[in-house]
């Protein structure tokens, strides 16, 4: 072979890598969230119209392929319409204290707090018939409808949307990256509550993905919806999302900007109430206990390790070599936040990793299978994972599970739904977390989980 060849064929060969490469990453590079997505949003008014989403004739969602009643499902005076109050919250006492005492201005006009409670979009993004004060709208969820607007009405198809900068929430993924900016955290800039922020009297943030989808839905899954779109079921949501729970939470804690404050780490990743309860001295239920998923004594801080729980829980069933790394990386985390900054981000990172393959097997997995999901709520409430519910923020990541995974599996007689109502009644705030009663709650539940036949709804 001439060398003029060889040099030809491997000028061939790394075109052929660099053209693999191009596709990987235009492959896995994810749609952006409405937040950054460089669209004008045309505003809550422009989707709002008679005819439209906001059809008075077909109010109780009438119709011929989407309910057009969405409008009044966000405006609900429930917890349903909580995001069309997202903006007007920022005007009440409790947000004046807050801003007050971090000095940011009017609660109202500040991105420490738009960037969350409104589609704070670039001025320049904002068309004529957008308001700030509509709080978290259409297009904050929807992306900005300035190249869909007019064609997605005549039926353009779900694809050509999409390609138009319609946000693809119908998928777990996606969805997760976009509720989880406001609800969890993000690495722009404001979009992140801190310990210091918590300080100031913001509420603690807690979140599960397929429950706050659930509390949200202004959609109906009927034939034609199943047409144009896939449909993830409830138990893969759910799994999805506390998957990426855990990923996205290590990102901030490795990113500098999110996962110090001065010579501390970042507080907001650690258990509120590892810190914030009564001293006890040794006279109730509060005290410290050991937890066989943490090598930590006591006195220590505690990483909010919810996510982490519930996550082994389902890789057992899903994929149980990765639930034993899950398990290890997560054992060596937390013993490495007692050493150096620096073995904790090397521990996060590696956990962080295990958790974004974790997600990948979940999305690659039939979750509608029942066998399998009742083998996911059998561990949640199994008495090994039980003993890692010491603290409440895990006890409630545990009955968000059981609620929403009996009800994938049908399960709404009074036999079992009394039964989560104790449990229930055993956590019913982080001050009157009772670790004993909630325990011998679940042990009733996985006795009672027997006792059904196994049909998904
Ligand atoms: C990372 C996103 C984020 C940021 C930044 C943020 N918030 Fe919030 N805020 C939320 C979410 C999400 C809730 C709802 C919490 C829940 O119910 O789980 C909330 C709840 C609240 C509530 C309680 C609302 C109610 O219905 O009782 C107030 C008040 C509030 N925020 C004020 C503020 C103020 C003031 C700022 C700016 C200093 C701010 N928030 C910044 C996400 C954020
Ligand atoms: C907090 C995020 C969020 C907000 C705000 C929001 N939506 Fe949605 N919307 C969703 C999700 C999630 C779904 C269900 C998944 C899907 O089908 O894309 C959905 C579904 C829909 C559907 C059903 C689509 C179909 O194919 O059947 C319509 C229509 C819709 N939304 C319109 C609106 C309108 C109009 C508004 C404002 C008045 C709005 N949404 C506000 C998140 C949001
Ligand atoms: C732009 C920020 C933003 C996005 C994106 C967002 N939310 Fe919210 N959400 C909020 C804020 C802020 C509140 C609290 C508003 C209030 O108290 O009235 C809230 C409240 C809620 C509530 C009511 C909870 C309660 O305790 O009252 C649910 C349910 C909810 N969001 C679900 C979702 C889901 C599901 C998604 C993703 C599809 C999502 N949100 C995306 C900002 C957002
Ligand atoms: C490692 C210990 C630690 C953790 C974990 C922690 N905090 Fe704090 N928190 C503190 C300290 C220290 C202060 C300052 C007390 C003071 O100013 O007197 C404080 C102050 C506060 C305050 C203001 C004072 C008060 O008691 O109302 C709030 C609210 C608060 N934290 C909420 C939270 C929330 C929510 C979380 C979890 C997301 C959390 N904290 C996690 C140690 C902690």
């Amino acid at each position: 072979m001439t060398s003029k060849l060889i040099n030809l064929i491997s000028v061939f060969a790394t075109s052929v890598v660099f053209l693999l490469s191009i596709t990987a990453i235009a492959k896995a590079q994810p749609h952006p969230v409405p937040f950054v997505d460089e669209l004008n949003h045309t505003g809550v008014a422009s989707c709002a119209t008679a005819g439209c989403h906001g059809d008075q004739v077909t109010g109780d969602g009438a119709g011929p392929v989407v309910g057009q009643n969405e409008y009044f499902q966000w405006r609900s005076n429930t917890e349903k319409g909580a995001h069309s109050r997202a903006y007007e919250v920022l005007l009440t006492p409790h947000a004046k204290r807050i801003a007050n005492n971090l000095g940011v201005g009017p609660a109202e006009q500040a991105a420490e707090c738009l960037d969350c409670h409104a589609d704070n979009v670039h001025a320049a993004k904002r068309s004529q018939r957008f308001q700030i004060s509509d709080g978290v709208g259409c297009e904050a969820c929807h992306g900005g409808a300035q190249n869909w607007l007019a064609f997605h009405r005549i039926g353009a198809g779900h694809e050509k949307n999409i390609e138009a900068g319609l946000y693809p929430t119908e998928d777990p993924v996606a969805r997760a990256r976009l509720c989880f900016g406001c609800h969890l955290g993000s690495s722009y800039e404001n979009q992140f509550v801190n310990h210091r922020i918590m300080g100031a009297g913001h509420p603690r943030l807690k979140f599960e993905l397929d429950l706050y989808t659930t509390i949200q839905k202004h959609h109906r899954v009927d034939a034609d919806y199943r047409d144009r779109k896939t449909v993830a079921p409830g138990t893969q949501v759910w799994a999805v999302g506390q998957a990426m729970a855990l990923e996205r939470t290590l990102e901030l804690l490795i990113d500098n900007n999110t996962g110090r404050a001065g010579a501390f780490p970042e507080l907001v990743f650690f258990d509120c109430h590892a810190c914030h309860q009564p001293i006890s001295n040794g006279t109730n239920d509060l005290d410290w206990r050991p937890n066989p998923g943490r090598s930590l004594g006591p006195g220590a801080p505690i990483l909010n390790d919810a996510n982490l729980i519930m996550l082994v829980a389902a890789m057992r069933v899903i994929d149980p070599a990765l639930a034993t790394q899950l398990e290890n990386e997560g054992r060596v985390l937390h013993a490495a936040s007692q050493h150096s900054g620096s073995q904790f981000r090397t521990a996060a990172e590696a956990l962080r990793i295990t958790a974004a393959a974790s997600a990948e097997r979940i999305m690659n997995t039939d979750l509608s299978n029942p066998a399998l999901v009742k083998s996911v709520l059998r561990e949640i409430v199994s008495a090994d994972t039980s003993r890692l519910y010491t603290n409440y923020a895990a006890a409630e990541q545990a009955l968000f599970a059981v609620q929403r995974l009996s009800a994938a599996l049908d399960m709404t007689d009074s036999a079992i739904t009394s039964r989560i109502e104790n449990a229930s009644n055993a956590a019913q705030g982080p001050y009157a977390f009772q670790y004993g009663a909630f325990r011998s709650a679940l042990f009733d539940i996985s006795a009672q989980i027997e006792q059904y036949n196994w049909n998904m709804r």
